[in-house]
């Protein structure tokens, strides 16, 4: 793979909202020195519920406008982005690397549990393209696969309302639904970049046995082997910075993403912009 070779060019990264900080968290943990740009496209959000040729359309412009920051590399750090649009944004972005979440969720859901029964909560969206249904077969074809659509989870992470009984009782109807038929899953993959703020009540809400995984730490560490193998890797010593941009609600997308990235952040950390 041929990639951008200016080291210190910053990695881009997008969701439509807040949820796409814990994958943007994970990359920071595993590559500390890297200049980093995320984009939430709050005024669109959710994606989950828009059609497949909206869907695309947002996540083209979101890229564009990562690309005026000179991006070495694209994350799409939203799991329906990446399930309608990455196959058009890597034909796009050549030779510019770009990484979807839903292939390194599979990995991950498949390691956790080898020839497992896989629970996938995610969006409409996601579900109705069958993305992870496709993912996991391909790498494990023994795997058995449930999808629930679990849109109001969104909305709750966005909220800031990741625990308590009202996130309780949501994650718990979704699960009930999805297992009314008998499917007893061994791992529950969180399917959309918003679902680990919710990490806490879905596990409380099943087995100890079973696995919640998710994407952040297998895509962090793809982004790591990508940017080794073009040798894009960040060479400074400093922490790299980070320029956060949303499409609106900067108050808001500044209180409830600092609770994810564990910084305190206010809405003058967030540049409002326009796609
Ligand atoms: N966080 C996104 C995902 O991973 C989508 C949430 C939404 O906008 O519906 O699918």
């Amino acid at each position: 793979m041929t990639g951008n070779n200016n080291s210190s060019l910053p990695i881009g990264v997008f969701d439509s909202g807040v949820g796409g900080l814990t994958v943007l968290k994970a990359i920071r943990e595993t590559l500390p020195h890297e200049n980093l740009v995320y984009l939430g496209d709050t005024a669109r959000l959710p994606y989950g519920t828009k059609s497949p040729e909206s869907i695309a359309r947002y996540a083209t412009q979101a890229t564009a406008k990562l690309l005026l920051h000179d991006i070495k590399m694209l994350v799409i750090a939203c799991n329906t982005a990446s399930a309608v649009a990455l196959d058009v944004l890597k034909k796009q972005m050549a030779p510019i690397p770009v990484l979807g979440v839903v292939e390194p969720g599979a990995r991950a859901a498949v390691a956790a549990r080898p020839g497992g029964s896989h629970l996938v909560l995610a969006t409409e969206a996601t579900v109705r393209l069958g993305a992870y249904r496709r993912a996991i077969s391909a790498l494990d074809p023994k795997a058995r696969i449930k999808e629930q659509p679990c849109e109001l989870l969104v909305s709750l992470a966005e909220e800031g309302w990741t625990e308590g009984d009202i996130a309780d009782s949501i994650v718990r109807r979704y699960l009930h639904e999805a297992q009314k038929d008998g499917f007893e899953a061994d791992s529950i993959i969180l399917g959309c970049t918003h679902f680990p703020l919710l990490r806490n009540a879905i596990s409380a809400a099943v087995a100890d046995t079973v696995a919640v995984v998710d994407s952040a730490n297998t895509t962090a560490a793809v982004v790591q082997q990508t940017l080794r193998s073009t040798g894009s890797l960040a060479t400074g010593r400093d922490p790299g910075t980070l320029t956060l941009l949303a499409t609106d609600g900067i108050a808001r997308f500044a209180r409830v993403g600092g609770q994810f990235l564990g910084t305190a952040l206010t809405a003058d950390d967030v540049h409002l912009v326009d796609l």
